[in-house]
């Protein structure tokens, strides 16, 4: 490429925040012909992806559970003797994440408190070894929110995490109403069953309702935090938000 023109090159990039190295050194499959644009992306997508490679390495279902380890290495958040409720589980990595944190995987000791890991999701989870599985049930229906309630010792939770996402339409404002709704769906889910002190993650799409969202989370928890994980794609509004220390107001 000319120097020109890769300057130019490089420009277009930054003015449009997307990082160089999502860019550059790309590793290009040989097995695009016949696939769709979007199949094609994808499939590069994956072969480069530093995390698709470390999850296959490691276990994990996808990428994702990289996300939470490196919350979890910040904010220490999963502990064993935690009653865990993971709410858009499917593929399940941050549910494996959660159980081998509870220690959940392990044979019960006498000096290990038994935790409680739920993984909910409308998509079919496979069975994860120590974790309770709430296949095809949708989070936002009452007789789930009370079927997980009744699955909770004394009907408590220590932490909700919520990656729940909505298929997306590709239409911004639609997608952002459609995931707001999950987590503040997620949001009061928790004000009912948090313990004084609990913790709330949620994912959401940054756009103009996360501001007043954060601020709801300000008034319930003592710190809020707002997180882009490294493991989370460079091209992608996907942030998190964490609550720590439930302000439990006495019923
Ligand atoms: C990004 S994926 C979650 C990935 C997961 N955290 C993992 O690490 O494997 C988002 C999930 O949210 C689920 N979801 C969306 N709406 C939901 C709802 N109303 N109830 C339950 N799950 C929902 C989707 O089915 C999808 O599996």
């Amino acid at each position: 490429m000319p120097i020109f023109k890769s300057f130019q090159f490089v420009y277009f990039i930054q003015s449009r925040n997307i990082n160089l190295s999502c860019v550059l050194n790309k590793i290009v499959p040989n097995n695009l012909k016949g696939k769709s644009k979007s199949s094609q992306e994808w499939l590069t997508r994956q072969l480069n992806d530093e995390y698709v490679i470390k999850s296959r390495y490691h276990g994990y279902r996808c990428r994702s559970a990289f996300k939470l380890l490196e919350i979890d290495k910040k904010y220490k958040i999963l502990k064993p003797g935690l009653s865990v409720v993971d709410c858009g589980a499917a593929p399940g990595s941050w549910t494996q994440v959660v159980v081998n944190k509870l220690k959940l995987d392990q044979e019960p000791t006498d000096k290990l408190q038994k935790g409680i890991a739920i993984a909910v999701d409308l998509q079919l989870i496979q069975p994860i070894k120590g974790a309770i599985v709430l296949s095809e049930s949708n989070f936002i229906l009452p007789e789930t929110q009370e079927k997980i309630k009744s699955l909770l010792p004394s009907g408590e939770a220590d932490v909700v995490l919520s990656d729940m996402a909505p298929k997306a339409t590709g239409t911004h404002d639609l997608d952002n109403t459609a995931i707001i709704h999950l987590v503040y769906s997620a949001l009061k889910f928790s004000i009912a069953v948090l313990k004084a002190d609990g913790v709330f993650l949620c994912k959401v799409w940054d756009g103009s309702d996360v501001e007043k969202f954060y601020q709801t989370l300000q008034s319930l928890f003592t710190t809020v935090k707002r997180i882009k994980p490294k493991a989370s794609r460079c091209n992608s509004s996907e942030i998190f938000l964490i609550g720590i220390g439930y302000k439990k107001m006495n019923k």
